[in-house]
């Protein structure tokens, strides 16, 4: 078993032990990639001031993201298909957010379903992430759902109505439960692990859809199933009937330009999540980190702005947050760390950043998260 020490340890980890088509359903981009690489390269331009002889002892990193208390300013973000990267996945990475205390956001398109993440929590609230499908029935009954199941956000994705053409998934043919070609058997069957994971669990279909939504059984390619049902017309207006029918705290999600941002503050949203949906949609787009200061500064302080893509380290976050985020999501580090190692692996990843947000913090002279502003960076011409 190799050292680890950082979320890269997990990366390659996770590699060697999930089926090929899941991690590169992760580990990828749409198009040439160019956004998703960057979301990651840009943090490097940006400069940390650092202090001395400043008292380092007391620190904390806790706060809170739309009023609740989190431990970090770091949420689990929404990804697909979690429950493949590891039998169960989304529940294991639910209940390690729950025992570090940070939000789980759990996806429409997850394996495990919102009952299952309440059930397997002891109830402890999560967030729900939605998308908008043409079938407004099922919106509703999808929103239904999460308040049965005590969800503390509604996390509505802006950016995903059409799918971002994802070569490596096309290639792969992406499908959940995976197609049994030849081509997949043999590389699940140098996966033992993961396959003895899936076959103890019944949970290898989009749980919160298989069963519920009329005439679908099996969801073949994620790509064929996105064209059909998410809807195209997805507006404002929708956000605004959205909003009623939930009635408590909103986060939008997908927000790259200043005015989509003032349109989400108009909305009555509590937060906007500045994302290019980890590189996945629009390549050619701006880098989270990047487009960042500029949604800020749109915003205004009405409501809060978080930001997710490309949050690798506890640095990464100290930067965002510097840079005005109120908190950060992560997805891949916490999939790496579920694909190398179960809900053991999730752990590790959260004290991976929490240990380096906390020491990066300390070494720019600050002991407080909260505290953490621009004046903790170096300016951009240094
Ligand atoms: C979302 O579900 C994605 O595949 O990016």
């Amino acid at each position: 078993m190799p050292v680890i020490t950082n979320i890269e340890d997990l990366r390659v980890l996770a590699q060697r032990r999930v089926p090929r088509m899941f991690y590169d359903y992760a580990d990828s981009g749409s198009w040439t990639e160019s956004t998703y690489r960057a979301n990651e390269a840009d943090f490097d331009r940006i400069l940390l001031r650092q202090r001395v002889a400043v008292n380092m002892e007391g620190r904390s990193t806790r706060t809170t993201m739309v009023g609740q208390d989190v431990a970090m300013p770091v949420a689990i973000a929404p990804t697909g298909l979690t429950g493949m990267q590891h039998a169960d996945g989304e529940i294991l990475a639910a209940r390690a957010a729950k025992k570090f205390g940070i939000p789980f956001t759990l996806s429409t398109m997850s394996i495990c379903s919102i009952e299952d993440i309440a059930e397997g929590t002891d109830r402890h609230p999560f967030w729900f992430q939605l998308y908008v499908m043409r079938d407004r029935a099922f919106i509703e009954n999808l929103i239904d759902r999460a308040k049965a199941a005590g969800c503390s956000a509604l996390v509505v994705t802006l950016d995903l109505q059409i799918l971002g053409q994802r070569h490596k998934d096309l290639k792969n043919g992406l499908s959940a439960p995976p197609k049994l070609t030849v081509p997949n058997v043999l590389n699940m069957m140098t996966k033992p692990r993961w396959c003895l994971g899936m076959l103890g669990t019944k949970r290898r279909q989009f749980g919160n859809i298989v069963g519920h939504v009329k005439g679908v059984g099996d969801m073949g390619s994620l790509s064929e199933w996105t064209a059909k049902q998410f809807d195209p017309r997805l507006s404002w207006n929708d956000v605004e009937w959205i909003k009623k029918r939930w009635g408590g705290k909103l986060i939008l999600k997908g927000v790259q330009d200043e005015e989509d941002a003032r349109l989400a503050v108009d909305s009555g949203a509590d937060a906007v999540i500045v994302s290019n949906h980890g590189g996945r949609q629009l390549d050619g787009a701006p880098s989270s980190i990047a487009a960042l200061p500029h949604i800020v500064d749109a915003v205004g302080g009405r409501i809060e702005v978080h930001m997710d893509g490309g949050i690798r380290s506890g640095q990464h976050v100290l930067k965002a947050l510097a840079l005005g985020a109120r908190g950060t999501y992560i997805g891949r580090a916490m999939l790496y760390g579920l694909g190398a190692m179960g809900q053991e692996g999730v752990e590790k990843a959260l004290a991976i950043i929490r240990n380096e947000l906390d020491l990066s913090m300390a070494f720019c002279g600050r002991t407080d998260i909260r505290e953490v502003d621009r004046s903790i960076l170096l300016p951009p011409n240094y």
